[in-house]
């Protein structure tokens, strides 16, 4: 689907907009998250931080909680941004929070703020990965 030049712009856009709602006073760090489900619909998230620092929220958790409330369940692909100049990739317990949606081959699009960026399948983020599977 990124290879499409119209939906790869659409995801992009729609991720500076989630970074731009984000809520983070106390880092400065604003990310924004795009997943798009397998019915084709995207659904956005922000970082929500925290006075009380660990209860801060990432953006992916935003987003994976925007899915699941429209009864999705299923990951296609994923693109996370920030407003940094340094390419954003989602922290180790984001990558477990899409893992349990997602497949092993889902990409996972890594944007800094100009746009540079850098796509991983979820495999390579998370080897050896535990899920859903394992509790059957
Ligand atoms: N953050 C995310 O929202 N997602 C990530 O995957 C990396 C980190 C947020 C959490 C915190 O508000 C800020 O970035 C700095 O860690």
């Amino acid at each position: 689907m990124v290879d499409d030049g119209h939906q790869a712009e659409q995801m992009t856009n729609l991720g500076r907009w989630a970074a731009g709602r984000a809520y983070a006073p106390y880092s400065g760090y604003k990310v924004g998250a795009v997943l798009r489900g397998a019915n084709g619909k995207y659904y956005t998230g922000c970082n929500v931080e925290n006075a009380a620092y660990p209860q801060t929220q990432c953006a992916e958790a935003s987003a994976i909680a925007a899915m699941i409330m429209d009864g999705e369940r299923s990951i296609a692909e994923v693109l996370v941004i920030a407003n940094s100049d340094q390419i954003v990739t989602p922290c180790g317990g984001c990558r477990q929070r899409i893992r349990e949606f997602a497949g092993p081959q889902t990409p996972i699009h890594c944007l800094s703020q100009d746009g540079a960026i850098e796509t991983h399948s979820l495999e390579e983020l998370l080897p050896m990965s535990f899920g859903p599977e394992h509790l059957e």
